[in-house]
């Protein structure tokens, strides 16, 4: 099939790829020419496992394509698929100006019917709002079908999630055109569950928000472990052995972050707000989440006293391992509450730092290595779980450091690492201090 994607981020860079890896001819537009010159040549803006070799690969093959023109993009199009941004809005739902542009260009310079497929994540009545849009102002003659087609991939993961995902959701109020994107997905056979619009819609956003609603549960229940003295990782696994319940997003931490589950919650909050549904669950989600954050500052705090004048080196900035995104990153949250206190935060991340500059700032500062970061530090915070500080050498960290002490935000060592170190004092998440 001939296929057109709107907007090169994750989801619309990763889908376009996918879906030449599996046979069809796709064309990504975006307006950004330095980013579309370098997709051209196989470079990735992001940093995805897997992304650039399917890139390279599909290129060359010739059944991917890169452009910045919307009529050249277009011309062959049966499927267009809008994956553009639909960020935070000032008043807390989401922002549909870029999809309402990527609307306005596509029925500029569309000559043909074709199916126009929603994939940016974007709240209820969103994809009868882009139809209106579009049908304002198509040329005459020509007409769309609309499919909302919600995306479940999570970054670091995004190939793997794309090509074995758990489901597919079509929504379309057009049978015809739902069995067209249907057939798009078969090479991937993968389930698909055909919804209407709205209920595909709302899939999504139920998703991301139950999702962040189990972590802020299990990081509740991690911090009631502490206070009792229960093992939080023994109680997710024994709670997850529970097939109604599952084992995934158990793992307790300091919060989510990331491009998606902190906005889509507030956004699935305002649709209830507006929708007159009283949702005070998702407050509650969002309140424990912002506390999560505030978690590794405290136990310093308890354990150091004040933390003014102090070195702390933090170990991880992206929101996650294999990722250099830092949006909504727990680590921004961190560095400033140091930082205000006076605290001399030395942070290192094995890819994220460029990417934390421009956010953090200098604020803190930031180093080559961990064990740089570690030098003549008072105790040390590990933010982001990368297996390298999974796998470091804990002995020669600590060494580097003033006092051998470590507050792990994200569980990262096991009893047998940590019976290699006799020195340490250890702070996991959820469980008694070794
Ligand atoms: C999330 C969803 O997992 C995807 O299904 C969805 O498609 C995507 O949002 C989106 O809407 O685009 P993503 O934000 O890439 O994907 O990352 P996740 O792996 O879900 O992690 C999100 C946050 O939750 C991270 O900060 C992570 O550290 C945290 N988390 C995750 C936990 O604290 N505990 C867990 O057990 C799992």
């Amino acid at each position: 099939m001939k296929i057109t994607v709107l907007g090169t981020g994750y989801v619309g860079l990763s889908t376009g790829v996918c879906l030449a890896e599996i046979g069809h001819h796709v064309v990504c537009i975006d307006i950004d020419q330095r980013k579309i010159k370098n997709l051209q040549e196989g470079i990735s803006p992001i940093y995805e496992p897997g992304l650039e070799e399917l890139l390279t690969k599909n290129i060359g093959a010739e059944r991917l394509d890169f452009t910045t023109s919307h009529l050249e993009g277009l011309k062959a199009a049966e499927i267009i698929i809008i994956a553009v941004g639909t960020p935070q809005g000032d008043d807390g739902g989401a922002d549909l100006s870029y999809i309402e542009q990527a609307a306005r260009d596509i029925a500029e310079h569309l000559n043909h019917n074709a199916i126009v497929v929603i994939k940016s994540t974007v709240p209820v009545g969103t994809n009868d709002y882009i139809k209106k849009i579009l049908e304002e102002r198509l040329k005459k003659d020509i007409t769309i079908k609309m499919v909302s087609n919600p995306e479940f991939l999570r970054q670091g993961s995004a190939m793997h999630d794309t090509i074995h995902a758990d489901r597919i959701i079509i929504g379309s109020d057009h049978e015809e055109a739902a069995k067209k994107v249907g057939e798009m997905y078969l090479p991937l056979h993968v389930p698909i569950l055909f919804t209407t619009i709205r209920s595909a819609e709302m899939i999504k956003y139920a998703s991301n928000a139950f999702l962040a609603t189990k972590i802020s549960y299990i990081n509740e229940i991690a911090n009631l472990c502490e206070a009792v003295g229960a093992d939080v990782q023994d109680v997710a696994k024994g709670m997850g052995k529970d097939k109604r319940i599952g084992e995934a997003f158990l793992n307790p931490g300091i919060g989510y972050g990331g491009s998606c589950f902190p906005k889509d919650v507030k956004a699935l909050l305002k649709t209830a707000n507006i929708y007159g549904t009283n949702f005070s669950m998702l407050k509650e989600t969002i309140i424990i989440n912002e506390k999560q954050q505030h978690l590794l500052v405290k136990k310093a705090i308890n354990r150091l006293g004040d933390l003014k004048g102090k070195k702390i080196a933090m170990l991880g900035l992206s929101f996650k391992p294999e990722t250099d995104d830092m949006r909504e990153a727990p680590s921004i949250k961190i560095a400033h509450l140091l930082s205000q206190m006076g605290t001399d935060v030395v942070a290192y991340d094995p890819i994220a730092t460029n990417n934390a500059k421009k956010v953090i700032g200098n604020i803190i500062r930031y180093a080559n290595s961990a064990f740089e970061a570690a030098d003549g530090a008072d105790a040390l915070f590990i933010v982001t779980e990368w297996d390298e500080f999974k796998q470091i050498d804990l002995t020669r960290l600590l060494q580097k450091m003033k006092e051998p002490i470590i507050f792990d935000g994200r569980n990262c060592y096991g009893i047998e690492k940590l019976k290699s170190c006799e020195t340490l004092e250890y702070y996991p998440i959820g469980k008694p201090a070794v």
